[in-house]
């Protein structure tokens, strides 16, 4: 496992895909209680220029691309990704062991370097979905053993459900290890399209150690006021 930078507790997913709504988002919150998930819908129309937005005002950034590819080009593009001085960087565990310990080497274990974190089944995949691609025996057991793998390849933790926290900190213990979980709602507030929510206290009390929330922030009137509401409930 890596020494890496510290996380912060609550990662907001920036998902938009226009320059203005993201600065003025950028703008609305305060970067001393939160960090900036960069994915792929603000990447890919917005590029490297939505990270350094955010970087400017002084917030950690998750660049959440989610790289699957071969070793050598996901190393590459973690390499990538270091250079965008993010705090952050995740892969597709089901990449598979020659990739993974690729992406491991490519980040590197220095302090500045961002912490490499991996996405197990995605949560949209029930057993039926993944009996269709080849996995007979359901979500549950290609969650363990790629959560498995994930920690045998020496990266720094998992992006989980918050009902899985519990067992992901098992594999990646205190200090260092990171589990991440979105699907988290502030009790009263809408589910949108998450249909397994958790509140953010619970989400930490299982044992996740940054939590990432969009809407709930994003769509508030007040998006700044929204996120103190979030931190001062926990
Ligand atoms: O708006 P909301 O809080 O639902 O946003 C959650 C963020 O976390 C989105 O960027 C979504 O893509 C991401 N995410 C998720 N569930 C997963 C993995 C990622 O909601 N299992």
């Amino acid at each position: 496992m890596a020494r890496q930078r510290a996380q912060p507790r609550i990662y907001v997913a920036l998902d938009a895909a226009n320059e203005g709504r993201v600065r003025e988002l950028l703008a609305a919150l305060d970067p001393s209680l939160c960090g900036i998930k960069i994915g792929k819908e603000a990447f890919t129309a917005l590029g490297p220029r939505a990270v350094e937005w955010a970087r400017e005002r002084g917030f950690p950034v998750f660049l959440d691309l989610k790289f699957h590819d071969i070793p050598n080009t996901v190393a590459q593009a973690c390499r990538a990704a270091a250079d965008l001085d993010v705090a952050l960087v995740n892969v597709h565990a089901s990449g598979g062991r020659r990739m993974l310990e690729a992406a491991r080497e490519a980040i590197g274990a220095s302090e500045d370097a961002p912490a490499l974190i991996a996405v197990t089944v995605l949560t949209s995949m029930e057993d039926a979905d993944l009996a269709e691609i080849g996995v007979a025996d359901g979500a549950e057991a290609q969650v363990g053993r790629l959560a498995r793998l994930t920690a045998e390849t020496g990266l720094d933790g998992v992006v989980c459900s918050a009902r899985e926290a519990a067992s992901m900190r098992v594999l990646f213990p205190a200090e260092t290890g990171l589990v991440v979980t979105p699907g988290v709602r502030p009790a009263g507030s809408a589910r949108d399209d998450q249909r397994r929510v958790v509140t953010p206290a619970d989400a930490l009390a299982n044992g996740a150690t940054s939590l990432v929330i969009g809407r709930p922030i994003t769509a508030a009137a007040d998006p700044g006021k929204a996120l103190e509401a979030i931190v001062a409930a926990l």
